[in-house]
């Protein structure tokens, strides 16, 4: 019998948080009569004062198009990898303890935790510690191994295919190469997605490593036949053939390595060739506002399933997208293997077949 859940949310946000911790809590009250918590920032919340915030049908009124977490993020949230100042240095712990102790402090009969890829790592690891886990897939990279969808990449793709739409306008009228940096990691699913929804004419994805001069041929071709600008949706993970993936900040024990700089390259390389060319990075505008309908759709099925979850003690778990119902796959398939674009899938051909450019050929 579930009595008390509590419900966290690990890593970046992603739009549609709030509607699974909406459909949770409904759920959990309604359906269940059971008590919810939520966890402030992360598992920060089971360490720090004022980390636990009673979750009740008031608490998440209105939250259904609100993006962010009503429950803050925290990024350097690992609990086997915290990242604290001891005697004024910085230094990384392991407070996986902490948090199985705040667990049963907390008379948790279950947890659920949304979050990405490095959030259901850990989350695995917890339950091996004992923790009763339940996983919800979020991230707008789309790249969590076991599910077709995660929430927040259906937000992340409208944001990024309107603003290709808005790049073609300007496009057009100068007579210039627009590059558009897109999030994603080493997934370039917002990238190809946007860019065959926006009409993007050279698509970069880490899947496809590039080359220059082919990225050039095809501008200088649409020149030739009289289209005189055009777009190119640069994936942050891509790479060149001849090179490494671009960084604007080193990792460390705690933080990943910082993607970001490719857009700046390729652009400069296409400008040198004589095609004046700006370069536009979307960065966090993609990541922010009001979930899409889709997304919260996915949210609210995924939330309110992950409660029937715990109820039935399915621990270990994560909720998932198979042909359009919401079924649950063990946490060890999810991580197994993260998910990226299939380069021989429908997408990918169709685009060639319209004279997209991936930079390989
Ligand atoms: O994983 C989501 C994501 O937005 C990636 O697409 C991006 O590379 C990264 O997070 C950015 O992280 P941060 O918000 O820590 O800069």
């Amino acid at each position: 019998m579930m009595k008390r859940l509590g419900i966290l949310t690990g890593g970046g946000d992603a739009p549609g948080l709030n509607a699974v911790i909406r459909a949770a809590v409904k759920t959990a009250i309604y359906e269940y009569g059971c008590e919810v918590i939520g966890i402030r920032d992360g598992y920060d919340g089971f360490i720090d004062e004022g980390g636990i915030l009673p979750l009740g049908i008031e608490e998440v009124r209105g939250l259904l198009p609100r993006g962010g977490t009503i429950l803050g993020a925290a990024n350097r949230g690992n609990p086997f990898a915290r990242k604290v100042i001891r005697d004024g240095k910085e230094t990384v712990v392991d407070v996986s303890d902490q948090i199985i102790d705040g667990i049963k402090r907390q008379r948790l009969d279950a947890l659920l935790i949304l979050g990405g890829d490095g959030t259901m790592h850990s989350a695995h690891e917890l339950y091996l510690k004992g923790a009763p886990i339940i996983g919800v897939p979020k991230t707008i990279d789309n790249d969590i191994g076991g599910t077709e969808a995660t929430f927040g990449f259906d937000t992340a793709v409208t944001t990024a295919t309107e603003a290709i739409d808005k790049l073609h306008t300007t496009a057009e009228a100068h007579h210039r190469v627009m590059v558009l940096e897109l999030m994603g990691r080493d997934a370039g699913f917002i990238a190809l997605h946007a860019g065959i929804s926006g009409g993007a004419d050279v698509i970069l994805i880490p899947e496809i490593p590039f080359r220059f001069e082919s990225v050039l041929a095809k501008v200088r071709l649409r020149v030739e036949r009289g289209y005189l600008f055009s777009i190119i949706a640069v994936s942050e993970g891509a790479k060149p053939m001849s090179g490494e993936q671009v960084f604007s900040r080193e990792g460390d024990e705690v933080y990943v390595p910082r993607l970001g700089g490719i857009g700046q390259v390729v652009g400069e390389y296409i400008e040198k060739q004589g095609f004046e060319t700006r370069v536009t990075v979307l960065g966090h505008v993609q990541r922010g506002g009001t979930p899409t309908p889709f997304d919260r759709w996915l949210a609210t099925r995924y939330g309110a399933a992950a409660v029937r979850l715990a109820v039935q003690g399915k621990f270990n778990r994560m909720v998932s997208l198979r042909c359009g119902d919401i079924v649950d796959v063990p946490l060890e398939e999810a991580i197994a293997t993260p998910k990226r674009v299939d380069i021989n899938d429908d997408a990918v051909i169709t685009a060639r077949g319209m004279g997209i450019s991936f930079g390989d050929q």
